[in-house]
């Protein structure tokens, strides 16, 4: 990586800076993009809210990370509050500009869930998908509606059926034809009419990687357009009773960079609706288009334009729609990984410095696979940096190795290092997204706290888990 090197892109109202930012670079940016409230930070930038004190460590919202991760120990999640909101109101203004006033944004819970997260989806408008019991839970706990929330899953248990039901969340997201029974059955039970969209798969494989594709016919999760089944589980839900059919869900993957799947998505959705119409005398009136938007995670990912996407798909689906005779429903979108990835990076001390002549270096920190599985499990990649001396290039690869008894327990490889030591502090960008939600507690390590940082001012949101918590469930 050379010193005075810009690589950016614009994604989420943020500027992605890897190195030192040219001011030209920057002003295109927010001249082009004038519905986004781009922040405008000082030249050392490395993303719009990453920036460089003149100890040469690592801040975030010019706050010294080296200093917080002495406040509060590390691993430490360290989130920036006002790039999650911005990202929020970003997602929402664009829908609704796209979309209409109709249009509505269900953050995706199962990216970074907490109870703080639900009060600043409280305050930005935002309603939420969620995947569990505990979820709803948590987001009930820090006073989320519960007609904002839509109960996802492919595999809900009777229990949390009939839980979300008595807590008189707003929608069900209905994966298959036996969870419909029994959201029919407890609705019928307690005497409510239970609102619901139906999840279908569209048959689209939209080139990411395969752990996240969910829109293709093979899948688990919804019921299949192309084989009939689709169609045949909305008639069922049309006729049961207890339950109010409010539209069509489908979610095709995740890390989506191009617009195509979603314009494809858009034509198979308005084909489908336009047959279960004639068939059935049925209008959807909400259509529920998933999340998938991208996050750039290293300076190789492309760069993706998100408002621009979704302008796009707005406009082919009102052209498919209408082509078709069909009332253009209220649009939702489920972004994620968009709305809080890059807002996190996460902070580890180095413990041990290893190397082996002729093969490789390796940086033992005191995290690894239990708060970030994604490299074990995706062999995703990420940006780290040597958050002392976030400056300096690097000269020698490192393995970054977690602490943890598995030889996979990495965070990345092929890092350049400047000379590291015991106790330095590395931090790794973009980890707000399904790092801390897919935490374990294996080796009984205890997870990380999370830190937000709004508006200059860092706030403790998640407290450090402790040994007591670890045996609390033992008897
Ligand atoms: N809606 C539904 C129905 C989903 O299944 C998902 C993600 C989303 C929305 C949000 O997608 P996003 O905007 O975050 O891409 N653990 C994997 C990601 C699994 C995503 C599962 N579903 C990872 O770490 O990459």
């Amino acid at each position: 990586m050379k010193q005075n090197e810009a690589v950016f892109s614009e994604m989420s109202g943020q500027l992605f800076y890897r190195k030192i930012g040219s001011r030209y670079i920057r002003d295109k940016i927010i001249m082009e993009k004038n519905y986004i409230d781009v922040q405008k930070g000082n030249e050392n930038m490395l993303y719009s809210n990453l920036s460089i004190n003149e100890s040469g460590h690592l801040c975030m919202q010019n706050q010294d990370t080296v200093e917080l991760a002495g406040k509060y120990g590390t691993p430490l999640y360290l989130m920036d509050e006002n790039v999650i909101r911005n990202n929020l109101r970003m997602f929402r203004s664009i829908m609704k500009h796209s979309f209409g006033n109709q249009a509505e944004v269900f953050y995706a819970s199962k990216a970074l869930c907490f109870k703080q997260m639900y009060r600043i989806l409280s305050e930005e408008n935002i309603c939420a998908d969620a995947v569990s019991a505990s979820e709803i839970y948590t987001a009930l706990h820090a006073g989320f509606d519960p007609e904002k929330i839509l109960f996802h899953g492919s595999a809900k248990t009777r229990d949390e059926i009939q839980y979300a039901i008595r807590n008189h969340i707003g929608y069900f997201a209905v994966d298959n034809a036996e969870e419909l029974k029994r959201i029919s059955q407890c609705a019928v039970h307690d005497n409510i009419t239970q609102k619901i969209l139906i999840r279908v798969t569209p048959g689209i494989d939209p080139h990411t990687f395969e752990a996240v594709k969910t829109g293709k016919v093979d899948s688990k999760f919804g019921a299949a357009i192309e084989t009939g089944q689709a169609l045949q589980i909305v008639e069922e839900a049309l006729r049961m009773p207890g339950i109010k059919v409010s539209g069509i869900h489908s979610h095709i993957g995740s890390q989506i960079f191009e617009t195509e799947p979603y314009l494809k998505e858009a034509d198979v959705l308005a084909e489908f609706l336009a047959r279960v119409k004639s068939e059935c005398g049925w209008e959807c009136s909400i259509l529920d288009i998933g999340g998938g938007f991208p996050v750039r995670y290293t300076e190789d990912d492309p760069s993706a334009d998100i408002p621009k996407m979704l302008q796009e798909t707005a406009e082919h689906m009102k052209q498919s729609f209408a082509e078709k005779n069909l009332k253009m429903p209220s649009v939702w979108i489920e972004p994620g990984r968009s709305a809080v990835a890059a807002a996190g990076i996460t902070l580890y001390s180095v413990q041990s410095i290893k190397r082996i002549p002729g093969y490789r270096n390796y940086a033992a920190v005191d995290g690894g696979m239990t708060d970030n599985p994604r490299y074990a499990l995706y062999r995703s990649l990420y940006t780290v940096l040597q958050a002392d001396c976030a400056e300096t290039e690097g000269n020698e690869p490192f393995t970054i190795a977690g602490r943890c008894c598995e030889s996979g327990d990495k965070i990345a490889e092929n890092i350049m290092l400047k000379d590291p030591k015991p106790d330095d502090i590395l931090a790794v960008l973009c980890t707000g997204a399904y790092n801390y939600s897919m935490a374990s507690n294996y080796n009984r390590v205890c997870r990380a706290p999370i830190v937000l940082i709004h508006n200059g001012i860092d706030h403790l949101c998640v407290r450090r888990e402790t040994v007591e918590d670890i045996i609390a469930c033992d008897l």
